[in-house]
């Protein structure tokens, strides 16, 4: 195993002052955190070759040595032959500390016309671009456990709420795609939003002003899978609008799985949904527990993804144009939000194979909420009333019926047929109909 150096960090000279404090160093490096970004930056650097090549800075051969040795780096890392120097600023300065041991002076070529402001802004763009596909793929992932749970419980009617208050029946796809898939539906369409912001590649931005050497900034952009290079040197090295669009989409998809997550529980705290031993919780006290705490994590990482979102907004409130240390944070943010967006995304999807509608249940809390009471006014309606007559007819009935003990539910048909209805519009004040009637509308 190799560690690389000479313990003089390369990106210092005679100007820069000395050594750093070794505490200092300790306390800023971002290697403890950017060696998450060894691939992209190796990939980044392989493609700065490329351009360099182009423009007769580096030999053929010379930038095949390079090639090589950086291409063969993640893997040396990952499997433990190689392992960067602990003492270096950041991923960017170990890999070219551990490249001039690896392959001696040509590697001093390699920074020709870069600076570490572009090639960051690079990396943390591809590293994104990754992370939208991994988020794209853990929401079809809950999207497709969530077409399985429709498939087996979509016609199960339940009670809808509003203010906690039974409503009216709905059938358990409506409730399902309301709570959670209409929602991610929509957070994967703005990831192409954060496509767009990932389409131009900072590299030949350089620290803030390009470069005079003639490096192609089209080939390195090709190279890497953007669509062009830096349209502004300046804005290239500073923005992390990307950045920010993605983290945006991760709280939403929070608050989104949170929204799911509130139903779930209040619908297990009332018996109407069955939890499966897999994800339930037990009480340490209490042996009759089945608590529904996967939900309430999931609920609470919502709040961890605001955070996230609030902190990188705060980082770059009140920077100016350009590069700042300060941005070097932005990392740890972004990828404590991506990496826990996708253990969201993966156990919603398992919740979601671990509950289930309790029928017989939910038709109870239908009766004795009194949800077919809108319908029986539309029926009213139906029959010529005009809506506020039979909307205080029912809201009386509501009453008489629950002084007698009773509900909506038990009036009898000779009962309904006083009320102005025919046999076909009683038939239709049927839980599961209603449901269903509704549900049409929407298909
Ligand atoms: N570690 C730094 C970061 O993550 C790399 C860029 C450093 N640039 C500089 N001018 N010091 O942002």
């Amino acid at each position: 195993m190799s560690t690389s150096g000479t313990g003089k960090s390369i990106a210092r000279t005679a100007a820069t002052g000395g050594d750093l404090d070794p505490d200092f160093l300790r306390w800023s490096t971002s290697l403890p955190v950017d060696r998450r970004l060894l691939e992209v930056d190796c990939r980044g650097s392989v493609a700065h070759v490329r351009g360099l090549e182009a423009a007769g800075l580096v030999s053929p051969e010379e930038a095949r040595t390079l090639v090589d040795a950086l291409e063969s780096l993640p893997g040396k890392v990952a499997r433990g032959e190689v392992s960067l120097r602990e003492d270096e600023e950041d991923v960017h300065m170990a890999v070219e500390a551990w490249l001039s041991e690896e392959v001696g002076a040509v590697a001093a070529k390699l920074h020709t016309g870069r600076s570490r402001n572009d090639q960051v802004a690079t990396d943390l763009k591809l590293w994104c671009r990754d992370a939208v596909e991994q988020v794209e793929a853990g929401i079809d992932e809950v999207l497709a456990a969530a077409k399985a749970w429709i498939a087996h419980h979509g016609e199960v009617p339940m009670p809808s709420y509003t203010h906690r208050q039974v409503a009216i029946p709905a059938l358990g796809r409506v409730w399902l795609e309301g709570a959670i898939v209409a929602g991610l539906r929509r957070d994967r369409t703005l990831l192409a939003a954060v496509r767009q912001e990932l389409s131009s590649s900072p590299l030949g931005a350089g620290a803030i002003g390009g470069t005079t050497l003639p490096i192609d900034t089209s080939i390195t952009a090709a190279a890497l899978g953007f669509g062009r290079g830096p349209d502004n040197p300046i804005d290239a090295v500073g923005e992390r609008d990307h950045a920010l669009t993605l983290l945006f989409v991760c709280a939403r998809i929070g608050l989104h799985v949170a929204r799911l997550s509130t139903d779930v529980i209040e619908l297990s705290s009332d018996g109407l949904v069955r939890l499966g031993g897999a994800i339930a919780g037990g009480s340490s006290m209490m042996p009759h527990k089945r608590n529904p705490d996967m939900f309430e994590l999931l609920r609470g990482q919502a709040a961890l993804r605001q955070g996230e979102l609030v902190a990188l907004l705060s980082t770059f409130h009140g920077l100016g144009s350009g590069y700042f240390r300060d941005l070097q944070q932005d990392k740890e943010i972004v990828f404590r939000a991506v990496d826990g967006t996708l253990d969201v995304l993966r156990m919603t999807a398992l919740g979601l194979r671990h509950f289930e509608p309790v029928e017989d249940a939910c038709l109870s809390a239908l009766i004795k909420g009194d949800a077919i009471a809108t319908d029986l006014c539309e029926a009213l309606v139906a029959a010529g009333q005009p809506f506020r007559e039979a909307y205080g007819v029912v809201g009386r009935l509501v009453v008489q019926q629950r002084e007698a003990g009773r509900r909506l539910a038990d009036l009898g048909s000779e009962e309904l047929v006083a009320l102005g209805l025919d046999d076909a519009a009683i038939a239709e004040l049927e839980l599961r109909r209603s449901a269903r009637r509704r549900a049409a509308r929407f298909a």
